[in-house]
């Protein structure tokens, strides 16, 4: 399948699938404290997603058996939530969510604090989010997808930082990953030309360390190779000829 564009009536519920998912994490964000499970925020992030009535996209996607990734510390991406798991203070964990409504779909994630954490690691969690930021201002109508990508892996690097290279972020729409891929780096080339109404899911997951990962025996945790903390931060986006338009994200909530 190639790239989609959508029509304004897909649009618009993509935009309903969004706002809801920025509420999700609205209130995952609101539970986040030492003593509660990594299973204890894959409830409230359900219970809210159907409160909505909508689907929880994750929940059984190629098999994963939860419906949000729920990753700490060393752990990049895809974590499973488990009622064994227990948040302590200083710990970071990022928090990636999917719904969908009427049909559409939005992913999302976030990257909360555990109680009191070091100054370092809130500036990862910091410099992720606003590496996002940096990579869309290229996210207009003319411009070349890569020219997001370079700018995420710039940002990143000059502070520090490295860019995973084995995820990658995704167009999005009916289906959860439709095309194009996304990296937060620079492959050879510009990319495709960008279009509007083309929906991105656009994900940098940042490394405090070296970029490399591995994945852990349960098939689906991703982790740093070096052990040191990884952050994410993501939103599904909407090119237009102007401004980009983010449809999971609310500036007055998280
Ligand atoms: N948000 C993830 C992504 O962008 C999806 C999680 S994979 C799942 O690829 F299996 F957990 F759904
Ligand atoms: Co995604």
């Amino acid at each position: 399948m190639s790239v989609t564009i959508k029509s304004e009536h897909e649009i618009e519920l993509m935009r309903e699938a969004g706002r809801i998912l920025s509420i999700v994490h609205d209130e995952m964000g609101k539970i986040i404290r030492p003593g509660i499970s990594t299973m204890d925020i894959n409830r409230r992030g359900e219970e809210v997603i159907k409160s909505f009535g909508c689907i929880p996209s994750f929940l059984n996607y190629q098999g994963y058996p939860a419906s949000i990734c729920v990753s700490v510390n060393d752990e990049v991406v895809h974590g499973i939530p488990s009622k064994k798991h227990i948040l302590k203070e200083g710990d970071i964990v990022s928090l990636d969510a999917g719904v969908i409504y009427k049909g559409y779909q939005s992913d999302a994630a976030r990257t909360h604090a555990v109680g009191q954490i070091s100054e370092e690691d809130q500036r990862l969690i910091d410099i992720t989010k606003q590496s996002f930021f940096e990579g869309i201002k290229f996210a207009k109508a003319g411009n070349h997808l890569f020219d997001i990508s370079k700018t995420i892996q710039k940002f990143v690097e000059d502070n520090g930082y490295s860019v995973v290279r084995d995820l990658v972020g995704h167009g999005i729409g009916r289906k959860l990953h439709e095309e194009p891929q996304i990296p937060n780096f620079k492959p050879i080339g510009r990319g495709m030309k960008l279009r509007p109404g083309m929906t991105l899911a656009i994900e940098p997951m940042v490394n405090a360390g070296a970029y490399e990962v591995w994945m852990l025996e349960d098939d689906w945790t991703v982790v740093t190779k070096d052990s040191t903390k990884s952050a994410h931060y993501e939103n599904t986006v909407l090119i237009t000829d102007g401004e980009p338009e983010l449809l999971s994200y609310n500036k007055d909530l998280l």
